[in-house]
């Protein structure tokens, strides 16, 4: 499932929940992978910072633009984060989503803007828009929740848009972890807003009881196909974006079926991924080469 984290508006939270929802998904075994969509690379940053500290699982993004950016082909959940700085990526983005996700702070200035997103998306899919999911981030504590009510009774009377009762409050926890390359329920397993993120990833992803992942490497001989990535593949109403938006069946050729899962377990093993198309294998050569020029540990100390 192909899942957009965005909003017009900046500052409400996009890049931050996408890091903690792919650090969860991965927590759970799940094959989930990142697409970094936003000029300003602030999710490439963390995942980068979070490799360099060696904190497991590792997440791996792809960042780039629409059409170039390949999508990772055994991904079982691709989160995308976007920003208004690359708007044509961004509207490519909206085409092939299944669904997006709409973090918004509880200011009038923000209900404003998600309305005029929804338009937005509106507009963008030839009156088709994918599920529209949205939830209050960096609630305010202090004050009771009257700002919050309100600001959930405003979206609520929003036509196509679905919001979810879990709420984000303002918490210090979500800056530091952030900082450190660390999902909140890492760096304060036992805190509150581990509680609420957590609430807030199962609001969206399911209950996952047990490790995906341990259980494909006990079963190294599977043959089971990956069903949700099949299912998103086969949606009809998906299809026609993916193709239409960014040419989605050439950047994934084929599907793997019966095999997709022991590729994973392999590429996780190796700590990366496999691109299958030559495109995406020049993007990976390209990158390392730049990152070894650059330099990137030593610019990030710096
Ligand atoms: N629930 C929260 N509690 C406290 N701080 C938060 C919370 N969610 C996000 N933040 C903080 O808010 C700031 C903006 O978050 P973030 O960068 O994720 O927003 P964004 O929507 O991706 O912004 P942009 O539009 O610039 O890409 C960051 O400093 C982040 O740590
Ligand atoms: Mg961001």
């Amino acid at each position: 499932m192909i899942t957009v984290i965005a909003n017009l508006k900046g500052g409400t939270g996009k890049s931050t929940v996408t890091f903690n929802l792919a650090v969860w998904l991965r927590s759970m075994g799940r094959r989930a992978a990142v697409i970094d969509l936003d000029p300003q690379r602030t999710l490439s940053d963390a995942a980068a910072l979070r490799t360099e500290e060696g904190n497991e699982p590792s997440i791996q993004v792809e960042a780039g633009t629409f059409p170039d950016v390949s999508l990772p082909e055994e991904a079982e959940e691709i989160i995308i984060d976007v920003g208004t700085a690359d708007l044509e990526s961004f509207k490519q983005a909206i085409m092939i989503a299944d669904r997006v996700l709409i973090p918004v702070t509880p200011s009038q200035a923000d209900i404003w803007s998600t309305q005029r997103f929804v338009g937005f998306l509106n507009k963008n899919t030839h009156g088709n828009p994918p599920e529209s999911i949205t939830f209050l981030n960096r609630v305010d504590t202090a004050k009771a929740s009257q700002a919050s009510d309100e600001a959930a009774a405003a979206l609520n009377a929003l036509p196509g848009i679905h919001l979810l009762p879990q709420r984000l409050p303002d918490r210090s926890v979500f800056r530091d972890s952030f900082s450190e390359g660390l999902a909140v329920f890492e760096l304060e397993p036992r805190s509150i807003a581990s509680r609420e993120f957590t609430a807030l990833a199962e609001s969206l992803f399911g209950h996952v009881n047990r490790s995906m992942l341990d259980r494909l490497q006990k079963q190294k001989t599977s043959t089971a196909v990956d069903p949700a990535l099949h299912r998103a593949l086969e949606t009809p109403a998906a299809r026609p974006r993916m193709a239409d938006g960014i040419g989605y069946a050439a950047a994934v050729p084929t599907y793997h079926a019966g095999t997709a899962d022991e590729q994973w377990v392999q590429a996780q093993q190796q700590g990366s991924w496999q691109h299958k198309t030559e495109s995406g294998k020049r993007r990976k050569k390209g990158k390392k080469a730049k990152k070894g020029k650059k330099g990137r540990k030593g610019k990030k100390k710096a």
